[in-house]
């Protein structure tokens, strides 16, 4: 799988799927998720309440209707509370989960934006590493590329130094 990090604005990606660091209610949000909601329009709100939420780490898959991408990948990301209350483990469950989803779908294309580093408070650098480990470790078929898509210049630099290790 190539993996690249990118700094851009992931609502406007065209790649197969994007991933949205959601919150459980799967209603909408700040943040990333309020980008994705406002890019789609309001059918992607009426699709996610078909879910009735969504557990920390599990992903749920809907159409990326305005938006660029043909999917879009919920997955709440989990809330930095110290690392004591299993944080790591469920950030990795978010990147796996979503790559499954991707792959069932027959994604060839996925992006992520940082899950968990803005309003949850996850520690940039701890996220970024876990975001790339998990995703260098898949071993589907698919996807075959994988975006970090960054909003600020510091996490670009953060993965970029990652991904060249
Ligand atoms: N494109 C890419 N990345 C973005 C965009 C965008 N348009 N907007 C924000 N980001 C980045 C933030 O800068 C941060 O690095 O996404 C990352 C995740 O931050 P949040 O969106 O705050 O998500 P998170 O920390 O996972 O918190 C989730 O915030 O928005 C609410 O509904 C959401 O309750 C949930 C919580």
């Amino acid at each position: 799988m190539i993996l690249r990090a990118i700094r851009d604005d992931i609502t406007t990606l065209h790649v197969d799927a994007i991933v949205n660091a959601a919150n459980c209610t799967l209603l909408g949000g700040g943040g990333v998720d309020g980008a994705i909601h406002r890019a789609a329009g309001p059918l992607l709100l009426e699709a996610c309440r078909r879910f009735n939420g969504c557990p920390t780490g599990e992903a749920r898959i809907t159409p990326g209707f305005r938006l660029p991408a043909k999917f879009v990948i919920h997955t709440p990301g989990p809330v930095w509370h110290g690392g004591t209350r299993g944080e790591p483990a469920l950030l990795r469950d978010c990147y796996r989960n979503s790559l499954r989803l991707a792959e069932e779908n027959a994604c060839a294309s996925i992006a992520f934006p940082c899950i968990s580093t803005g309003v949850y408070r996850y520690p940039k650098f701890e996220a970024a590493r876990i975001a790339v480990e998990t995703v260098r470790a898949w071993e589907g078929e698919l996807p075959q590329e994988a975006l970090f898509c960054c909003f600020s210049d510091d996490q670009l630099e953060l993965y970029r130094q990652l991904l060249n290790r």
